[in-house]
C-alpha cells in the first residue's frame, strides 16, 4: 500500500467516529472527521487526502467530482447501499465509486415492519398517553396483521427480508419487481403481479426498489388513487419514490390511512441534524409531521449495531483493496449501477 492513506470522512457523527475508529485498528489509514456535508462549499478542504467517505445525504454531481479529481482524490467510498446522490456518469473513469451493498437487509426490512406495527396499534400515541395517567383506548383501535395483504415493491435483499417477516405474521404477500426472482417467489410463497393489481389489492405498500428515473415518484396521485382507501404506504426506501404533495392530499381525503416515512424527498436539509431549537421552514414536511396516522423517523432504517459494524469493516476494505489494486467487487459500475 502506498504509504498512510488519509481519508477525508463527511458528516461525521459520533456512532460513525465509534465505528469506524473500531474498524480502523487493523487498516494503515488515517480518517479526519468532518461534521459538515460534502458540498459544492465544502469540496476544496479536500486537499491532500486520497479519498472522500461520503454518506447519503452528501453532494457528488459534477461540479464537486471536478473539484475532488482537481484536488487528487483517488477514490470516493459511499458508506451506503443506495447511491442516487453520486453522480456516476460523472465520475466515470475519473474516480471509482465504491460502495456497501449490502450490511443489514434485516436492519431496514425490520424498521419497515416496526413502522407499520406502530402505526397500525398507534403505538406512538399510546406511550405519551400512558404517560399522562391516561389509561384509555379510544382511538388506539388496530388491525391484525395475519390474513391481511401487503404489497412489496421492490424484492431485492431488503425486499425479500420484509416478505419473509410478513409471512411470518400470516400476511399474503404480492409483490412488483422488474427483475422478479422467480426461484425466491417459489420458496418464499408469494405473487409477483403487476403495480396497478398491486396497488388495488394490498391493504399495506411497502416501498424497496431504489431511487431511479423510473421509480421517481412512483407513488403519486394517480397511483395513490388506485389503492384501497385507508392504504398503509412504507418507505424505507428513498424519500423521492413518494411525491409527498400527493401523499398529504391522499392522507388529507382518508384515502392513505397511515404513512411510514423513513425517508423524505427533501430530508438532505433536515434529518441527521438537531431542529429541536429552530423552526421548520419546509412546509411539507411540518404539514406531515401534524399528521397522528405518519410516522417520521430520520432515515434510520440501517441504523443497527450490526449494520454500522458492516458498513464500517466494508467501507475500508473497499478502501485497502483499491490500494492494493485488487479487483474492486463493490465498484458501482457507471452503466448498470451494481
Ligand atoms: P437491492 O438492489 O438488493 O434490491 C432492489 C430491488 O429493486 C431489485 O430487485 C431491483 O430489480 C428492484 N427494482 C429496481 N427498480 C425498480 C422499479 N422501478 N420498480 C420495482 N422494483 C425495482 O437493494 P436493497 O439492498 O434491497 O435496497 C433497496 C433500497 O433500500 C436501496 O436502493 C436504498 O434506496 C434503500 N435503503 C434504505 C436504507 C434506510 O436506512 N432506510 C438503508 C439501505 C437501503
Amino acid at each position: 500500500m502506498p504509504g498512510l492513506i488519509k481519508i477525508a470522512f463527511f458528516d461525521a457523527k459520533p456512532y460513525d467516529i465509534d465505528s469506524f475508529g473500531k474498524a480502523s485498528k487493523d487498516f494503515d489509514f488515517k480518517i479526519t472527521y468532518f461534521k459538515g456535508h460534502l458540498t459544492l462549499e465544502t469540496a476544496p478542504l479536500i486537499q491532500g487526502f486520497q479519498v472522500v467517505c461520503v454518506f447519503v445525504n452528501d453532494v457528488v454531481d459534477r461540479d464537486v467530482i471536478d473539484i475532488l479529481e482537481r484536488n487528487g482524490v483517488a477514490l470516493i467510498a459511499l458508506r451506503a447501499a443506495g447511491y442516487n446522490n453520486i453522480d456516476l456518469k460523472a465520475a466515470f473513469k475519473r474516480i471509482p465509486v465504491v460502495r456497501v451493498p449490502a450490511y443489514s437487509p434485516y436492519a431496514v426490512a425490520e424498521h419497515a415492519v416496526a413502522l407499520m406495527l406502530v402505526l397500525n396499534r398507534k403505538v406512538h400515541r399510546a406511550y405519551y398517553r400512558t404517560r399522562d395517567n391516561n389509561f384509555t383506548l379510544n382511538g388506539l383501535l388496530g388491525f391484525d396483521m395475519h390474513g391481511k395483504t401487503a404489497g412489496v415493491i421492490g424484492t431485492g435483499k431488503i425486499g425479500k427480508v420484509t416478505i419473509n417477516i410478513l409471512k411470518g405474521f400470516g400476511v399474503k404477500v404480492l409483490a412488483y419487481d422488474i427483475l422478479p426472482d422467480k426461484e425466491h417467489q417459489k420458496n418464499a410463497g408469494f405473487e409477483y403481479i403487476d403495480l396497478d393489481t398491486l396497488y388495488r389489492e394490498s391493504d399495506i405498500i411497502s416501498l424497496h426498489c431504489p431511487l431511479t428515473k423510473e421509480s421517481y415518484h412512483l407513488i403519486n396521485e394517480t397511483s395513490i388513487a388506485k389503492m384501497r382507501p385507508g392504504i398503509m404506504i412504507i418507505n424505507t426506501g428513498r424519500g423521492m419514490l413518494i411525491d409527498s404533495k400527493a401523499l398529504i392530499e391522499g392522507l388529507k381525503t382518508g384515502k392513505v390511512g397511515f404513512a411510514g416515512l423513513d425517508v423524505y424527498e427533501e430530508e438532505s436539509d433536515y434529518f441527521y441534524e438537531d431542529f429541536s431549537n429552530k423552526v421548520i421552514t419546509d412546509d411539507v414536511l411540518a404539514r406531515l409531521l401534524s399528521f397522528n396516522n405518519v410516522m417520521v423517523t430520520a432515515h434510520q432504517g440501517f441504523f443497527t449495531q450490526e449494520a454500522l459494524q458492516s458498513i464500517a469493516s466494508t467501507t475500508l476494505e473497499n478502501i485497502r483493496d483499491f490500494f492494493i489494486k485488487q479487483k474492486l467487487p463493490n465498484e458501482i459500475c457507471h452503466k448498470c449501477g451494481t
